[in-house]
C-alpha cells in the first residue's frame, strides 16, 4: 500500500487493535503531503544522485520512488557490491562510481543525498555545498562539534538547501503531537521523556559481513578519510557505529532522532544547556568504544529531560511529555493524549490524621462549594485520544519530499543545518558527559563543550 491510500478495511483493523488497548477515540491521520507534490509539471523534476548506498542509502533510494517529481541519475559507494543494492533499490540501471567527486562535477545533477559514515558528513557536505549542489544529509549531522559549525558555514557561504535526515520531523504522527503541543492543553510541560530500547544483534550494530568484503571490493583508504590510518578491518567497515573514529555509538545513532523528535515538538531550536549522563558497557563487549546502556539527563530553558537507549532489553522507542494538564505519549508510531484530572478534589490522606468530626465537617464544607463531579476516572478515559499514520506510511518518503520540494522552492526546511547541528551537539553532550564522567556545559559564546 502506497502512503496515499488507506482502505477502510485497513482503518476498522487498526481500530479494533486499539479499541482492544483499551482507547475511547482513535483517529486515522491523513498523510497529504506526497499528494500535494503530485501536482510538480515534469520540466522541474529534481535530479539528484545518493553517495552512500548502503543500507540507509538504499532505504532512500527506495522511498524516493514514492516522491513525485525526482529522479536518482546516479549512484556513488565504495565498496563494489552496494553500486548494484543501489540501482535495484531505484530500479534503474544508472550509473556508479566509487568517487563522489565525479557526481560533483555533473552539471544535470540538483542535490545529493549523503547516507555515509557520520566522520565523512562534514568533507562531503564541504565539497557538495562549494559544487553547488542541495544536500540532504543523514543524521547525525556532525561527528564533532567542529564539523557541525563547518558545515553550517558551508550551507551559508554555497547558499544552498541542506536538510538533515532525521525523518521524524516530517512525520504527520509528530505533526500532530506538536499540535496538541502547541494547543495549551497539556498545561506546563516541565517534563519530557524518551527512550529507544533494543535486544538484538542487529539492534547492537552487530551487521553481518557480507561474503564478498575485500581490500578488493572495497576503497579502504577512502572511507577512513580523515579518521586514523589503520589496516583493513571489514567489522569496523560494516560495523562503523562501535567505533569513535567514525560515529558516536548510541547518542549519535539513536537519541539524535529521539532529540530532534523534542526539538520539532517544543520549538526549540538550541542546544541543550547541559547535560549528565550514566551508563556502561555489560553485555556487548566485542572491541567497541561506547557504552550499550547510557541515560542523560539534559536541562534546557523551560524543561527537563531524560533520554535512554538500551541494548538489553527490547523496549521500543517512546517520547512522553508530562504536562500539569496531560500527558502525551509518542510509542513507536502510535500517538496517545491523556488528560489529568486536574478538578478540585477534597484531601483524602492528611485528614486521617485529624479527628473524626474535624474531618467529617471538612468533607461536608468541600462537598458544599463543590457540587457532585461524574466519576472522575471516567471522565478522564473519555478524553484519551489516540492518533495512528495509515499502514505502510513512511515518514521517511515525506521527508525526503520535503528536501525536494524545498530545492524547488529555495525556501529553507525545519530540520535544516542549524536544527541539524543543535540536536548533534546534544548527542556529543551526552557522550563527553559518559567519558569524561562529568556534567558537560554547552558554553555557547566559545562553540564549545566544557567540563
Ligand atoms: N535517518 C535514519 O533513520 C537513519 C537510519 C540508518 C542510518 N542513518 C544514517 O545514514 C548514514 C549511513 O548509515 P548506513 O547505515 O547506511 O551505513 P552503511 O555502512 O550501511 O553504509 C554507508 C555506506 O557509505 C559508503 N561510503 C563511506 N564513505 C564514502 C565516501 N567517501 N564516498 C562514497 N561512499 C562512501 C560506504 O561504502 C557504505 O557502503 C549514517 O550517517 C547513519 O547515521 C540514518
Amino acid at each position: 500500500m502506497t502512503t496515499k491510500f488507506v482502505s477502510r478495511r485497513n482503518f476498522m483493523r487498526i481500530s479494533a487493535g486499539l479499541m482492544a488497548a483499551g482507547a475511547a477515540k482513535v483517529t486515522l491521520l491523513e498523510p497529504l503531503r506526497l499528494e500535494a507534490a503530485a501536482a510538480i509539471p515534469p520540466s522541474d523534476t529534481v535530479r539528484f544522485a545518493s553517495i552512500g548506498t548502503g543500507v540507509r542509502g538504499c532505504e532512500l533510494l527506495h522511498a524516493s520512488l514514492l516522491v513525485p517529481g525526482v529522479e536518482c541519475v546516479e549512484v556513488c559507494d565504495l565498496y563494489d557490491s552496494r553500486h548494484l543494492a543501489g540501482r535495484e533499490a531505484v530500479k534503474k540501471e544508472v550509473p556508479a562510481t566509487r568517487n563522489y567527486k565525479e557526481i560533483l562535477d555533473r552539471k544535470d545533477v540538483d542535490a545529493v543525498v549523503v547516507a555515509i559514515p557520520d566522520h565523512q558528513h562534514r568533507r562531503i557536505v564541504e565539497d557538495a555545498c562549494a559544487a553547488g549542489k542541495d544536500v540532504y544529509c543523514e543524521k547525525p549531522m556532525s561527528h564533532t562539534v567542529e564539523d557541525g559549525f563547518a558545515i553550517v558555514e558551508a550551507a551559508r557561504k554555497g547558499n544552498r538547501i541542506v536538510q538533515v535526515g532525521s525523518q521524524r520531523v516530517s512525520s504527520i504522527v509528530y505533526a500532530k503531537a506538536k499540535e496538541i503541543y502547541e494547543s495549551g492543553k497539556m498545561g506546563d510541560v516541565f517534563f519530557i521523556e524518551a527512550h529507544w530500547d533494543r535486544n538484538s544483534m542487529s539492534g547492537a550494530w552487530v551487521y553481518p559481513i557480507p561474503p564478498d568484503a575485500s581490500e578488493q571490493t572495497i576503497d579502504w583508504t577512502a572511507f577512513l578519510g580523515d579518521a586514523p590510518k589503520r589496516p583493513f578491518d571489514a567489522a569496523r567497515f560494516f560495523r562503523w557505529r562501535c567505533f569513535a573514529d567514525y560515529g558516536e555509538g548510541l547518542a549519535g545513532d539513536l537519541f539524535v532522532h529521539l532529540i530532534s523528535g523534542i526539538h520539532f515538538i517544543t520549538s526549540t531550536n538550541s542546544v541543550p544547556l547541559r547535560a549528565q549522563s550514566t551508563g556502561g558497557l555489560f553485555r556487548w563487549k566485542d572491541g567497541r568504544d561506547f557504552p550499550d546502556l547510557i541515560d542523560t539527563f539534559y536541562d534546557y530553558p523551560n524543561f527537563r529531560t531524560a533520554i535512554r537507549c538500551n541494548l538489553n532489553n527490547e523496549g521500543g522507542e517512546m517520547i512522553g511529555f508530562y504536562g500539569t494538564k496531560g500527558t502525551m505519549v509518542i510509542s513507536g508510531s502510535t500517538l496517545t493524549y491523556k488528560p489529568q484530572d486536574t478538578r478540585p478534589q477534597p484531601e483524602s490522606y492528611s485528614i486521617y490524621g485529624w479527628p473524626e468530626r474535624m474531618r467529617e465537617e471538612y468533607l461536608a464544607d468541600f462537598q458544599g462549594k463543590h457540587p457532585a463531579t461524574p466519576p472522575l476516572a471516567a471522565a478522564v478515559e473519555e478524553e484519551v485520544e489516540t492518533f495512528v499514520p495509515p499502514r505502510g506510511y513512511s515518514d521517511v518518503a515525506d521527508h525526503l519530499a520535503v528536501f525536494f520540494n524545498a530545492v524547488r522552492t529555495r525556501q529553507r526546511t525545519i530540520e535544516n543545518e542549524e536544527f541539524g547541528n543543535n540536536a548533534a551537539i546534544g548527542c556529543h553532550l551526552a557522550n563527553h558527559s559518559y567519558f569524561h564522567k562529568t556534567v558537560a556545559t554547552w558554553d555557547a559564546g566559545s562553540k564549545r563543550i566544557k567540563g
